[in-house]
């Protein structure tokens, strides 16, 4: 069962002297553009509504000036919505008093940014430590706490350096264990690694997915950057103009994106590293079964046409894979179906990325099959599926 963390409903922020003045405008129908030359008002977020579950990871991406931002900053209500509720474990903290407010802040969320927002007369300790002295945790707990919390993200040793003295990566590693050294539910990560060289961002995009396995907790992710959004994100929002276009899987994106802006999008992703196995296998049509004998393989393959087929038992496990070449010479010579069964081929589980198939592909002639733990026949990919995906 899944449990809604996060729900957003008709989220709008509008900036200017009079945002719900104009509100009623945008609400007719007219674009960004058009309300800031008329009112001088800039619509930051417009009608956004969506979910998250807990212990997800859930992206939002989009240009600059998409609004990215702006939504984020509402979820701790560092921006105050125009309109709209944000539910957060069933409150709507739109309507919280100042007490809840600093409460919720202090327990419930942590915000990690993109330029890490350290205190730079601080030392990395000090950086972490300054939630839990917010808190009122005591000295020794909170200095533990933060120690602990460094170590988790792999600074043991640089508890006392000044951020000046640390490389970018590791100065977010320190923005990262401030967020977390809280222990909040919901992580808010405003492009965390967008300053971050490409490969020092492909560590830390590993490091978090490693620390969200084992912390579990519930994270909104922001990115401009697609490849991150689909490596990252269980589900993803792609916004433009304020607007969310689509939200969806990145299977489900990159298999039906919404409109021309997310088919632009999404024409840049690696597609081989975000689908799996199960995306693209397929269930045979003609398979046969060790007690079927040679005749019933031959006239499967005939009939659809193909080379090679799979032999699974009455369970559907499987059993290996007879060639039409084989099973012709050995009906001839009198041969048993399991005299000419071959093992040369390859499989692999469900959630494989279609990218570790690549060898398997171009070297195998045969299908890859697709099975469980159970060695149970899930599907098959053809190799052409897995080659025509690369481009
Ligand atoms: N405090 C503010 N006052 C007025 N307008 C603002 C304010 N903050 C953001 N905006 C406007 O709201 C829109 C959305 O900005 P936002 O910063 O949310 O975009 P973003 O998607 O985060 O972009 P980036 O990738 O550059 O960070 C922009 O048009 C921006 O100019
Ligand atoms: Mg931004």
């Amino acid at each position: 069962m899944m449990t809604i963390k996060v729900k957003v409903e008709n989220l709008s922020k509008i900036f200017g002297k009079n945002p719900k003045g104009v509100l009623p405008k945008v609400k007719q129908g007219f674009s960004k553009d058009e309300i800031l030359a008329e009112t001088g008002h800039t619509v930051g977020v417009y009608n956004v509504s969506f979910e998250v579950n807990e212990g997800e990871i859930f992206v939002i991406m989009g240009l600059s000036g998409s609004g990215k931002s702006t939504l984020i900053r509402c979820l701790n209500l560092l921006n105050k919505p125009t309109e709209g509720k944000i539910f957060v474990d069933g409150e709507n903290i739109v309507d919280y008093d100042k007490d809840k407010l600093r409460i919720f802040r202090q327990d419930k969320v942590a915000m990690v940014f993109q330029h890490f927002g350290l205190f730079t007369h601080r030392t990395v300790i000090d950086n972490v430590v300054y939630g839990l002295e917010i808190k009122g945790i005591d000295t020794k707990e909170r200095y533990e706490i933060a120690k602990k919390t460094l170590e988790s993200v792999g600074l043991c040793g640089w508890e006392d350096k000044y951020p000046n003295e640390l490389s970018g990566g590791m100065q977010q590693r320190v923005g990262l264990a401030r967020a977390l050294a809280n222990d909040p539910d919901i992580l808010l990560m405003d492009e965390p690694f967008s300053a971050l060289d490409p490969l020092i961002k492909r560590e830390m995009q590993q490091e978090l997915l490693e620390i969200q396995s084992r912390l579990k907790k519930t994270i909104i992710f922001i990115t401009h950057d697609i490849n991150e959004a689909f490596k990252l994100g269980e589900r993803v929002a792609i916004m433009k103009d304020g607007i969310i276009e689509q939200i969806g899987t990145p299977e489900e994106i990159l298999a039906t994106p919404k409109n021309e802006y997310i088919k632009n999008f999404v024409r840049d992703i690696d597609r081989t590293k975000v689908l799996q196995a199960k995306n693209v296998m397929f269930m045979p049509s003609a398979l046969v079964s060790l007690k079927d004998g040679l005749k019933v393989a031959i006239r499967e393959m005939e009939h659809s046409g193909i080379s090679s087929i799979f032999v699974i038992d009455t369970e559907r496990k499987l059993q290996g894979l007879v060639t039409i070449d084989d099973a012709i010479k050995a009906v001839k010579e009198n041969k048993k179906l399991v005299n000419i069964i071959k093992h040369d081929y390859y499989t692999t589980g469900p959630e494989t990325y279609l990218q570790e198939l690549i060898p398997y592909a171009t070297e195998s002639k045969y299908p890859i099959a697709v099975v469980d733990d159970k060695n149970k026949l899930l599907g098959i990919i053809l190799r052409v599926t897995v080659l025509s995906n690369l481009v």
